[in-house]
């Protein structure tokens, strides 16, 4: 798996990554899922330059001209619920995307251990296309691995990219041992830990709670 992790370079990113980690400024539900949005919106377009492009012809009111487009057919999927902020922000520039949605959650077998259950998953056939998942918290890997299985039962995707926003380095080693060879993971940051919970350190907290308000555990 290719890696490109921003953090280790000064861009504009870092301010909406300093904001969502803010344990003052994260409690705005408003702006943290718009935060997240944006860092989708950013990390996509970076995806982006490594697309297959094709000439594609226009006429404006002037005259007619070519430029080069994205030729490939992209399917994103994420997973319930933490991850629609970054799927809108991936979607705001894959105008045309088809979409996919799987429920995934950790069921706890006591306060240490869980397994990733996958429920539901509502997807079109992936056989051929870009298949871009969303994923905002790689923390133990497991979620965004299930979820690539799941999808495999709807055929076998041209390429993958993996968006996410942070990840524990556990994590993102644990996926990247198991996603094909040239699988790319776009992340805005990586820390160092995980807690005995499975949550990323220093992290930001639980991305699902600060997008939509706490939940009852299973
Ligand atoms: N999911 C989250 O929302 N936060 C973490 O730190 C780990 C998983």
């Amino acid at each position: 798996m290719r890696i490109h992790n921003f953090s280790k370079e000064n861009s504009i990113l870092n301010n909406f990554m300093s904001e969502i980690r803010s344990i003052s400024i994260q409690k705005d539900r408003m702006r943290f899922r718009r935060n997240i949005e944006r860092i989708g919106e950013i990390l996509c377009y970076e995806m982006s330059k490594t697309l297959s492009f094709k000439k594609s012809y226009l006429k404006t009111p002037l005259g007619e001209m070519s430029l080069m487009q994205p030729s490939e057919n992209f399917v994103i999927c994420s997973v319930l619920r933490a991850g629609l902020p970054l799927h809108n922000g991936v979607l705001n520039y894959f105008d045309n995307a088809e979409n996919a949605f799987i429920s995934a959650y950790r069921h706890h077998k006591s306060k240490t251990e869980f397994e990733i259950v996958v429920e539901y998953v509502a997807s079109p056939s992936i056989e051929g296309k870009t298949l871009i998942l969303v994923d905002p918290m790689l923390a133990t890997g497991q979620s965004i691995v299930s979820t690539y299985e799941a999808l495999l039962s709807h055929g076998t995707p041209k390429n993958t990219h993996i968006i996410s926003v942070l990840g524990a380095k556990k994590g993102v080693t644990f996926a990247a041992s198991k996603f094909p060879k040239n699988t790319q993971l776009w992340i805005a940051g990586v820390d160092e830990d995980l807690n005995d919970k499975g949550y990323i350190v220093p992290g930001l907290g639980d991305a699902g709670d600060l997008s939509f308000g706490i939940k009852l555990q299973h």
